[in-house]
């Protein structure tokens, strides 16, 4: 079997690592890949946005099937190209991928079927926006755009004056260009985050091991958002009751709410939920695995990906059998010196290979030049654990963390602690 891999990240790298695995996966390639994918995949640089050429490949390479890692193409409709050209894919279609390319559709869905989230208005019009929060009961909220922007869209306002210059800078100033031509205006919400990745064939779904995410860029959720500095899998703040609480307020609602509305959601539908006093209730949709969540919760799954991503594409999910491993996985990741904000790129790194071999290194923005591996983005690569228990896991990479080595190294020195307290 040939596999194609779309994306660049570290999820896609985790992606590759897990698709490795299948013994019958003959040629793996990878549009456009990293320089740890490359160790694995045949990595080609053709642009995302060019689904026809991307198809072209596929036909002149024999591949049997498509995984996609990133939302963007999900949201342009890749899926829906390759199944009017008769190819398999493992991605929801466009009308399906709304779920993350559009907040006001996600949240319209919910307020219909009744699915538990932060109360919101939307606006496609700034000075509404601005009178709504002088008139808002409280100061805290969070402003989000309605379009993609690459997961920096959710500004968190303490207060008014906050919110107001969010406003500013999303619909005037158009910090998110045209994805912040409308916004919505929500509740904050506060709890304990959790992510829960379901796998669905439209018919049939299962759920891998929840996973928490941090997204702040300094110890103690300090610093601005970035696109997370570390995870770990499965999080004991979702207990067996809430997770039973998700399941039926949340996950089988919005699944029967996408079929009543007519909408074949086949792929992964990222669960982003906030353990609420008052229950689980979402924070948002994505229509794909997250990153770096992947990076614990594909090491965790013990059934092969490529058997899934079948199953969903042939509508077989009822009869398959999912292996889940009962270990704990921790993921550190290790970024470049002033991400999220500028930094430099083309940095020598050294010491992956002195590593120990419970370490398994998932690269992100890396890349090989003149024969060297160096940085070429914000978040250079991930350091991923599993052990019997999250303590051992999380022990295990803080003590060989810094036998990595390049210029600007930063990382969280905190992942994990309030679940171990
Ligand atoms: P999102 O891009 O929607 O996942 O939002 C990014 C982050 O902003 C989330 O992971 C939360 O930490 C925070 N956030 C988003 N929406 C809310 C909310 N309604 N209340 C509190 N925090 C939120
Ligand atoms: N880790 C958050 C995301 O993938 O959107």
């Amino acid at each position: 079997m040939n596999i194609l891999l779309i994306g660049s990240g570290g999820r896609e790298h985790a992606m590759a690592w897990k698709i490795r695995q299948n013994p019958d996966v003959k040629t793996l390639y990878c549009i456009p890949g990293n320089g740890g994918i490359a160790l694995l995949a045949e990595c080609h640089n053709i642009p995302l946005n060019d689904h026809s050429q991307i198809i072209h490949f596929v036909r002149e390479k024999n591949i049997d099937l498509t995984l996609v890692g990133p939302e963007v193409p999900l949201v342009n409709g890749i899926v829906d190209d390759f199944f009017a050209a008769g190819l398999p894919i493992f991605g929801p279609n466009k009308a399906a991928a709304q779920m993350e390319g559009s907040k006001v559709f996600s949240k319209q869905l919910m307020e219909k079927y009744q699915i538990p989230t932060a109360d919101y208005r939307e606006f496609n019009n700034a000075n509404a926006a601005l009178a709504y929060i002088d008139a808002y009961p409280g100061a805290e909220m969070v402003i989000k755009a309605d379009g993609l922007a690459a997961g920096k869209g959710a500004i968190v306002c303490m207060s008014k004056e906050a919110a107001r210059e969010a406003v500013r800078q999303v619909m005037t100033e158009r910090i998110f260009a045209d994805a912040g031509s409308k916004i919505i205006i929500e509740e904050f919400m506060t709890g304990e985050e959790c992510s829960i990745f379901v796998v669905t064939d439209g018919k049939d779904y299962f759920a891998l091991r929840p996973a928490q995410d941090f997204k702040r860029a300094l110890d103690g959720d300090q610093g601005k958002n970035t696109g997370g500095m570390g995870s770990y899998a499965p999080t004991p703040f979702l207990t067996d009751d809430l997770h039973e609480q998700a399941v039926r307020a949340i996950i089988e609602p919005t699944l029967a709410a996408l079929r009543s509305e007519g909408i074949d959601y086949r792929g992964i539908l990222y669960c982003g939920l906030m353990l609420t006093p008052t229950g689980p209730r979402v924070v948002e949709f994505n229509c794909r695995f997250g990153d770096p969540e992947t990076q614990v919760v594909l090491p965790l799954l013990d059934s092969d990906l490529v058997d899934i991503a079948l199953a969903v594409h042939e509508q077989r999910l009822g009869q398959f059998r999912l292996k889940l491993s009962t270990k704990s996985a921790a993921c550190v990741v290790l970024a470049s010196g002033g991400y999220p904000d500028a930094y430099e790129k083309g940095k020598l790194i050294s010491g992956l290979d002195k590593l120990p071999e419970d370490i398994i290194t998932f690269h992100a923005g890396t890349q090989i030049r003149d024969g060297e591996l160096v940085t070429s983005g914000g978040r250079v690569m991930a350091l991923t654990a599993v052990a019997d228990s999250l303590e051992t896991a999380i022990q295990r990479i803080y003590s060989s963390v810094q036998t990595v080595e390049f210029d600007g190294m930063q990382f969280r020195s905190d992942i994990a602690k309030r679940a171990l307290s």
